[in-house]
């Protein structure tokens, strides 16, 4: 225990995930890590769960970097104890809980996070709870598979909790660069301008004062098995990644490509999958996840380098990553949050952005969020980041949902995430549909031609037409009395 817990006044602060859990008290604003189910605290939270189940009464507002794993948000939700939740979440529990009303949640930009924390918005932080592979004799903390808002919430937060995670590698330490940004009017411009690039330190700096205790854990990230790839995603995959090669051929993307952000999931999976076949090489990823299909380019040997704030490697693929984790170090780097996810830098790097969507409408604003434009279900997450600044703003869904019953494409999305504005190209499984400099009324017409399911393209000319020959304004004609209907 001593490479990880590296001073005996530290040492002293050992206790139990049920001792330590006592420094969560009822009304408290607690902050964790955690990006995806990677990083997260896992026995503290089991142990304030065990509290509440037990007929304490305890609510707390919770903000992580992102969605967290089912220790964290699946039993707190279902013990009752949140009263309050920020950013994002991806839990069934959590996520009846807010549909129910029964938990407030805020879904905010992931890169206003840590800026927010910082200017006190979410108001005083009582406790963070971090999960760590090691503390350094001056209090300083080595984060494990994410970064998310962690040095933010150690910085604004009275008392710090750290899970120091033994199933976490040591090794892991030296691929996290910190950097801190300081608050209006003193920011100054981020000097990173390479996806490689180090500018910070590979710890979080904590005073040692505020550690309040420290708990040892082995319980492993709760990650999910990567879902098959199946013939729509694949057929989406190959439309993005045969478009990216034609912009490249015709020099509006340079030889060598721009660095990438995709979501997770397998459409994300299929995309890096495809683009293995093509000759690009010295591929850079630029993005909030790092995922298993990463490392499958990084072993095929196409990567030059890729940066995130989070490590999401299935059960299946962990093996073989910590086997060969002191080969993939030298090509991977974790940021905090407001760096992976920064306007500025996805500005300047020229970021490629390719995020699912729920549905989009026929001028290309997008839904990622509200089902049928109330129903959340998991937040806007980094999409908005990315979007509006991206290089390129790909969104892509299947062209229908429910069995085939609903189209994804409808004259007017019920929920807006994304305006036709950050919008560049949409993709469903019938094609893609280049909107970059298209009037609105030019974007419906290939929108419906190139991405509707065939079986609703007549409804939706019709409506277009319709909308058109009775509305007074011919820009974005529409009939919302229609469009909402039903
Ligand atoms: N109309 C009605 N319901 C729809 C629908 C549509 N057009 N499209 C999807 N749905 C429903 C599905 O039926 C499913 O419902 P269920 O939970 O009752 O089964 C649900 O929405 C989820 O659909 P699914 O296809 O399984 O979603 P997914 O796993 O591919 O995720 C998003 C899609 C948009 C929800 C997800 O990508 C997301 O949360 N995006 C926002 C955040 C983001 O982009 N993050 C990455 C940025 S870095």
């Amino acid at each position: 225990m001593d490479n990880r817990i590296r001073s005996q006044e530290l040492r002293k602060k050992i206790m139990s995930p049920k001792e330590a859990s006592q420094f969560i008290k009822d009304g408290m604003t607690v902050g964790t890590s955690g990006f995806t189910p990677a990083g997260y605290p896992k026995a503290v939270p089991l142990a304030l769960a065990d509290r509440a189940n037990g007929g304490e009464k305890i609510k707390i507002n919770l903000i992580t970097g992102a969605s967290v794993g089912e220790e964290l948000d699946g039993e707190l939700a279902k013990a009752g104890v949140i009263k309050r939740r920020y950013p994002y979440q991806t839990n069934n529990d959590m996520r009846n809980g807010i549909n129910s009303g029964e938990i407030k949640f805020s879904d905010i930009h992931l890169s206003h996070m840590p800026r927010w924390i910082k200017y006190g918005f979410f108001g005083n932080i009582d406790v963070a709870v971090i999960e760590a592979v090691a503390v350094n004799v001056d209090g300083s903390i080595i984060p494990s598979t994410s970064i998310g808002c962690n040095n933010a919430l150690v910085d604004k937060a009275d008392k710090v909790i750290i899970e120091v995670n033994t199933s976490q590698p040591i090794e892991l330490e030296g691929i996290h660069d910190i950097y801190d940004i300081k608050n209006p009017p003193y920011t100054q411009p981020i000097p990173l301008t390479g996806v490689e690039q180090k500018i910070g330190v590979p710890y979080i700096k904590c005073p040692l004062d505020k550690i309040a205790a420290i708990v040892v854990t082995d319980i492993k990230d709760n990650t999910r098995s990567v879902a098959p790839i199946d013939q729509d995603s694949k057929k989406m995959a190959a439309l993005i990644v045969e478009f990216i090669v034609q912009e490249s051929k015709k020099g509006r993307i340079p030889e060598k490509l721009l660095p990438l952000q995709s979501g997770v999931g397998s459409v994300a999976n299929a995309i890096l999958g495809g683009l293995e076949e093509t000759d690009f090489q010295d591929l850079e990823i630029y993005s909030e996840v790092l995922q298993d299909s990463v490392f499958d380019l990084i072993d095929a040997g196409k990567i030059k380098f890729a940066s995130g704030t989070s490590l999401t490697i299935s059960p299946e693929r962990l093996e073989s990553f910590y086997k060969n984790l002191h080969k993939y170090r030298e090509k991977i780097i974790l940021r905090s949050e407001e760096i992976s996810n920064n306007p500025e830098i996805i500005r300047r790097l020229g970021v490629i952005a390719m995020n699912t969507a729920i549905e989009f409408d026929i001028y290309g604003n997008v839904n990622s969020t509200n089902i049928q434009g109330s129903r959340m279900m998991n937040g806007i997450g980094g999409s908005g980041d990315f979007a509006r600044n991206a290089y390129l703003s790909i969104f892509m869904t299947k062209s229908t949902a429910k069995g085939g019953d609903i189209s994804s494409i409808v004259p007017f999305v019920k929920h807006v995430d994304h305006t036709e504005h950050d919008v560049h190209v949409v993709v469903t499984e019938q094609g893609l549909a280049d909107l970059r400099g298209l009037s609105p009324k030019e974007r419906a017409e290939v929108i419906i031609e190139n991405c509707v399911h065939p079986k609703f393209k007549d409804k939706l000319r019709k409506y277009i037409e319709s909308a058109d020959k009775n509305s007074k304004y011919k820009h974005t004609p529409h009939n919302f009395e229609e469009a909402f209907k039903g």
